[in-house]
Order: C-alpha cells, then sequence, then structure tokens
C-alpha cells in the first residue's frame, strides 16, 4: 500500500516536472521574452496626453473622445463586436448607436502599444514605419523619407502617436459625417479648437510644461502626448506568463503550463503569435467571417484594402493577446463574443466559418448586425488560408480547456485578474487567478 502511494506520489511529480521541463524547452526554441519594462514616463508631455484623450473639443462636432471607443471601464475598448462612430452615446454596455454610424471594424484594445516592437497598428497595418524612412500611413503628405509635410512628420515620435492622427481626421469616427475637410485640414482645425475653445488658457499651460522650448505647436505635439498617455496608462506587462519568464516559476499552475504547451506545441498559435506581444505583427488569413458594413461594398479585404496585392486578400494583423480575457469579442469583426468560440475557431476554422455562431441582434445597435454567410465570401475567404492555419487539431475538452486557462488566466495581468469572471474559472480546476492568494488585496 505504501509503496502504490509513493509510486503515485513519484509519478505525480514525474508529470508535473515534465510540463514545466516541456514549456522550458518551448521558451528555448521561440526565444519567449516579458514583455520589458518601458522608458520612464514624462510627466507633462502624460498630462496633457490625458486631457486630450478625454477631451471631446477634439473632434468636429464636440461630440466625442478617444475615450468614448476606447473608455476606462472598458478596458480602453468599447465591448461592442463594432465599434460606433460620432453621434452614437453612452460607454461600455451603455454605448448605443443614436445618431452613429456603424464602424466597419471592431474597436481594438490600447495594451503595451507603446513599444517600438509593435510594427503595425490599424487591423490592416494601414500605421507603420516606412523601411526608407519615416512614416507609412493614409496620408500621403507626411509619409516617406522626405515629407510634403515635414515640420508634422519629423516631430512625431512614435508609431502610436502618427496611429492617434487619423481617429480625428475620419468623418464617421471623429471628424464628423458629412465633413469635406481633407485630413491636413481636420488637424489644423483641431489645433485651432484647442486653442481658442473654452480650455484654451488651460491648454496653454499644459502645452509650455509639456514642450517648455518650443513657441509653436502642431498636431504631432497633439499626437505626441496622446501616445504617452497610452503608452503608460495602458502598460499590462504583469501577467502570469510574464512572472513565470521573469523567474516566478509558481506564477502559472500545472493546467496553465499544458495550456501554453498546446499554444506552442499542438495547437500551433505560435505559428502566428511570436516574440515578445504574441504577435508577429505581420498579416495573415484566419477565415474570420464578414459581419456589418465592411469597408467596401459590404466586405473588409482586410490588407489587401492597403496594398491591393492579391496575395493580402482577407489578412489581417495577428492581434497580441495581453489582457484578452478582458476585451471581448474578439476579431476584426468581433465576430466571437467569447474565448471558447475562438478556440473552437482554430480547432477547426473551415467547420467554424461555415456554421458561425452568430447572434445578429444587439441592443445597441439600430439595426441588426448582419453576417455575410454567402458562398461566395465564405469560398473567397477559403481560397488564401496560409499553409500555418492548422486545418483540424482535433483538441479534445479537456485540451480546450487548459488552452482556455492560459489564454484567460495566463494573459491577464495581475491587477485585473480580481476582474475575471469568476463564475466561469470556479468550474475549472486548478485555474484560479494564483495571484489573487499573495495580493494583499483579497482574502
Ligand atoms: C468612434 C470610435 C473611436 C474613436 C473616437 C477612437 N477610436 Fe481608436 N479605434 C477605433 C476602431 C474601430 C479602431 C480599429 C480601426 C481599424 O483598424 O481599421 C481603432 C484603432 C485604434 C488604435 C490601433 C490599435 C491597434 O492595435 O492597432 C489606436 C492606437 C487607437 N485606436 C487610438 C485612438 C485614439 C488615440 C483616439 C483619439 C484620438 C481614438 N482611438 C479614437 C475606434 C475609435
Ligand atoms: C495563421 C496565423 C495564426 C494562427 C496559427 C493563430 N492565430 Fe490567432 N490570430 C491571427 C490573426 C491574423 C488574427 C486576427 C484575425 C482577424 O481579426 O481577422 C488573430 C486573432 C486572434 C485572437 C483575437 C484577439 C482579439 O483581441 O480580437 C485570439 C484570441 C487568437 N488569435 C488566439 C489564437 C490561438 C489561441 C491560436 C492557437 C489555437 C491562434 N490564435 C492561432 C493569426 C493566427
Amino acid at each position: 500500500m505504501l509503496s502504490l502511494l509513493s509510486l503515485f506520489l513519484l509519478m505525480s511529480l514525474g508529470f508535473a516536472q515534465t510540463e514545466t521541463q516541456e514549456l522550458e524547452s518551448y521558451i528555448q526554441t521561440f526565444n519567449m521574452k516579458p514583455l520589458p519594462e518601458l522608458t520612464p514616463r514624462n510627466h507633462d508631455l502624460y498630462q496633457l496626453g490625458a486631457r486630450l484623450f478625454f477631451d471631446r473639443d477634439l473632434s468636429g462636432k464636440g461630440n466625442i473622445s478617444c475615450h468614448d471607443c476606447h473608455s476606462m471601464g472598458a478596458f480602453s475598448g468599447d465591448q461592442l463586436p463594432l465599434g460606433l462612430g460620432e453621434g452614437a452615446t453612452g460607454l461600455g454596455k451603455e454605448r448605443d448607436q443614436a445618431e452613429g454610424v456603424i464602424l466597419p471594424r471592431h474597436t481594438p484594445p490600447l495594451f503595451n502599444l507603446g513599444f517600438n516592437s509593435v510594427k503595425t497598428l490599424f487591423w490592416d497595418g494601414r500605421v507603420q514605419r516606412d523601411p526608407r524612412g519615416g512614416w507609412m500611413t493614409p496620408e500621403e503628405k507626411i509619409n516617406g523619407p522626405t515629407p510634403e509635410l515635414s515640420h508634422i512628420a519629423k516631430s512625431l515620435d512614435s508609431l502610436l502617436a502618427v496611429q492617434s492622427l487619423f481617429p480625428i481626421a475620419n468623418p464617421e469616427e471623429m471628424l464628423g459625417q458629412g465633413s469635406t475637410l481633407s485630413q491636413v485640414e481636420a488637424w489644423e482645425a483641431v489645433m485651432e479648437r484647442i486653442f481658442s475653445g473654452k480650455f484654451t488658457e488651460q491648454y496653454k499651460r499644459l502645452f509650455k510644461a509639456a514642450y517648455p522650448e518650443l513657441q509653436d505647436y502642431n498636431i504631432a505635439h497633439v499626437a505626441n502626448a496622446l501616445a504617452e498617455f497610452e503608452r503608460h496608462q495602458f502598460l499590462s506587462h504583469k501577467t502570469p506568463w510574464d512572472l513565470y519568464l521573469r523567474g516566478e516559476k509558481d506564477a502559472l499552475t500545472t493546467r496553465m503550463k499544458r495550456g501554453a504547451n498546446l499554444f506552442f506545441g499542438k495547437a500551433q498559435c505560435i505559428n502566428c503569435h511570436t516574440g515578445e506581444h504574441l504577435s508577429s505583427f505581420g498579416f495573415q488569413n484566419v477565415a474570420i467571417p464578414q459581419i456589418g458594413p465592411g469597408k467596401t461594398s459590404g466586405d473588409d479585404k482586410g490588407r489587401f484594402e492597403v496594398t491591393q496585392n492579391p496575395s493580402d486578400l482577407y489578412r489581417f494583423r495577428v492581434t497580441p493577446l495581453r489582457n484578452i480575457a478582458l476585451t471581448a469579442p474578439y476579431m476584426h469583426s468581433g465576430a466571437f463574443s467569447n474565448i471558447w468560440q475562438v478556440i473552437d475557431h482554430y480547432d477547426h476554422p473551415m467547420r467554424s466559418l461555415h456554421h458561425p455562431v452568430w447572434n445578429p441582434k444587439h441592443p445597441q445597435y439600430r439595426d441588426e448586425l448582419v453576417l455575410d454567410t454567402s458562398r461566395e465570401n465564405m469560398m473567397a475567404r477559403m481560397k488564401s488560408l496560409p499553409m500555418t492555419l492548422p486545418r483540424n487539431l482535433a483538441l479534445s475538452k479537456e485540451e480546450k480547456t487548459d488552452l482556455y486557462c492560459f489564454l484567460m488566466v495566463g494573459l491577464t495581468d495581475k491587477k485585473y485578474q480580481n476582474r475575471l469572471h469568476k463564475g466561469i474559472l470556479d468550474e475549472i480546476s486548478d485555474c484560479s487567478p494564483r495571484i489573487d492568494q499573495r495580493s494583499s488585496f483579497r482574502r
């Protein structure tokens, strides 16, 4: 009897070691690193950025700020399948379409975008660095090594800053439906509103503090401040996964380790979700159904909309994965409302594409959000699926649960672990947010 027990103990010990060893070898093979620290915060620039991020005066009609779509209560997203533009009301779950249009794509969260290792922004990567120097964006005049508006282009200090120029110049998002201003005119109008609006005196002080050496400001200085705010406000790199990689070997439970091993091994997520952000920042077609208005004639061809290169059809940017437990729904079209659905999709993408789980009724929208189930649409997507997307993972229920646990708890920052949906996680053994036990905030 005693020897049986010790055999059992030995075996379970053996298994536990195997999981850890397997994970350690994946970490080596794929050279996995935790997210690094950021450069220290520039306090004055951050303060200016915070003011701007919440300021509806940045919009053409004074009715929408960055925060209306990327809200704090909704973990820097809007909790909707597809974003709602200028004219919509309320935040997060309270958001209502009202006079706004349904935007073509899901509002992404803003976590960890301030690192230089983030190579592309937007679902189609239309903001990136130009390999020849300078920027590559939807505005010709600030692009490339010798931009026409060099006073703006040369003052922009990061890719994240460049990105922020576009929501404010987009008629449906912030500029105002029906506006005929060019992007450059829209930026000039923003500067005018800031320096001749009701908060001018406050802004003069904030700009002076943030840029003590400057007399003249342009939209790049607004953009840099917004980026500094986003960079630090949405920095989130203390997940169990990061802690484990930093040497806290008990940060992941055995189940989470098994989930991570599936991520690197059998489930092949690592084919695309690589590097410290768990994203290659490249573009792939992973057979996500089309929902809503799309970019052109009811469809969204992803990266192709930017490059017009047929090999980019239906490719979207590989999404970074920190804190995904908090930022449902998922994918560029918001097609999946939870992580189980995402896992089921990857388990058998063709089956998922042909039998989508989608409820068209969302109380926030005036009309139903229609999913395109036409044969043409499905065929078009299937034609360009990459070899790196496994066609049939055949994951068991237990394996799906392991993966789920790694994605949901293993990748959620400890400062948000107490916001996880306990109801669902409590039913899974060895998946509870471990950090809590050590945290002084919870029993
Ligand atoms: C009307 C809603 C709305 C407003 C207002 C808005 N955004 Fe967004 N934001 C979106 C949507 C939708 C996308 C995705 C668009 C796409 O990829 O085509 C996005 C994308 C982004 C991204 C890219 C994230 C990534 O991972 O690629 C950043 C950064 C961002 N927004 C920051 C801002 C800032 C800063 C402001 C204010 C200047 C702002 N947004 C205003 C809806 C909004
Ligand atoms: C062939 C490349 C590829 C593989 C393999 C892959 N992904 Fe993805 N992943 C992507 C792309 C591209 C997107 C964005 C697709 C879109 O929106 O159309 C994405 C999006 C996601 C999202 C949505 C994140 C969000 O915020 O909306 C999750 C979660 C995710 N992947 C998890 C996984 C997991 C788990 C695996 C392994 C089972 C996996 N991925 C395998 C390329 C890949």
